[in-house]
């Protein structure tokens, strides 16, 4: 049985379906890629997942468990995590308080972010670990506001991390990002992966290529192929949809 897995989902927003029916399956402690052109409904798919919409028909189960239209709260409390595609940090707080305000201890005192960074060096220790692992050791104090867009999203990965999640789902990590923080973000990915389940939408073919296990191919609405990054090199649809080229 896989970690988490979709059964026929289907999502309409008035009278456009966007989901028609899609089945995915993530086995634990491996990469999931998911590809598609845009519009193809792949956020929209993580949003169902990750419990931000109620899908209209279908099941999304976790362990077995049905988790379908749980709120998003007690998806992540169930240990599943997400990264977004349009950056989601509190500007004005430091890269390290980002984090803070993240970790499960600190939660679930509430939210209060005055009182939850107050002088908690425990807290602070293991967000500056996070920190660390993300490739932002020495960045702590600085403003979310003034990190370059690569360690921003470095840091919206640091955040997600900080609900210590069995399955992340990061959504176009590299939107946006030049070779060179494409190269660090692989290489984190990478070591992330050995730890954790990962979801990953991306146009990038190389960078998903080099570091998923499997990958689905979402085009209206419906996974349109599956399979190892070798079985799907040369399908038709993948070759369309390829963006970032391949090697
Ligand atoms: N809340 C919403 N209300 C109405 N329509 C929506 C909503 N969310 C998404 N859609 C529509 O669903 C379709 C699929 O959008 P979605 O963002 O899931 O695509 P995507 O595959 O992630 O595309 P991209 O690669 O550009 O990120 C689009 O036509 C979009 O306008
Ligand atoms: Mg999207």
């Amino acid at each position: 049985m896989a970690l988490f897995e979709a059964r026929g989902l289907h999502k309409r927003f008035g009278d456009q379906v966007v989901l028609e029916r899609i089945d995915l399956a993530f086995e634990a402690g491996k990469l999931s890629g998911i590809m598609g052109p845009n519009g193809a409904g792949k956020t929209t798919c993580f949003n169902v997942l990750t419990g931000r919409y109620k899908p209209d028909r279908g099941t999304v189960t976790l362990d077995g468990e049905d988790i379908t239209g749980l709120a998003p709260h007690r998806i992540v409390a169930r240990g599943v995590s997400r990264s977004f595609q349009i950056m989601n940090l509190f500007d004005e707080y430091s890269a390290l308080d980002n984090v803070v305000i993240a970790l499960p201890e600190v939660r679930a005192r509430g939210f209060s972010v005055t009182h939850a960074l107050d002088g908690d060096s425990a807290a602070q220790d293991r967000a500056a670990a996070i920190l660390e692992r993300v490739g932002l050791r020495g960045r702590e104090r600085v403003n979310a506001r003034r990190l370059s867009y690569g360690e921003r999203r470095a840091l919206e990965i640091g955040v997600a991390l900080a609900t210590e999640p069995r399955l992340l789902f990061v959504d176009e990590p590299t939107a946006g990002l030049g070779t060179a923080a494409t190269g660090r973000l692989a290489e984190l990915i990478g070591e992330l992966k050995a730890h954790t389940t990962i979801v990953m939408i991306e146009h990038d073919m190389r960078f998903l290529f080099g570091l998923a296990d499997r990958i689905s191919v979402i085009h209206w609405g419906q996974v349109i192929a599956e399979g190892t990054p070798d079985e799907l090199r040369d399908n038709p649809w993948v070759r369309r949809s390829n963006l970032g080229g391949l090697a």
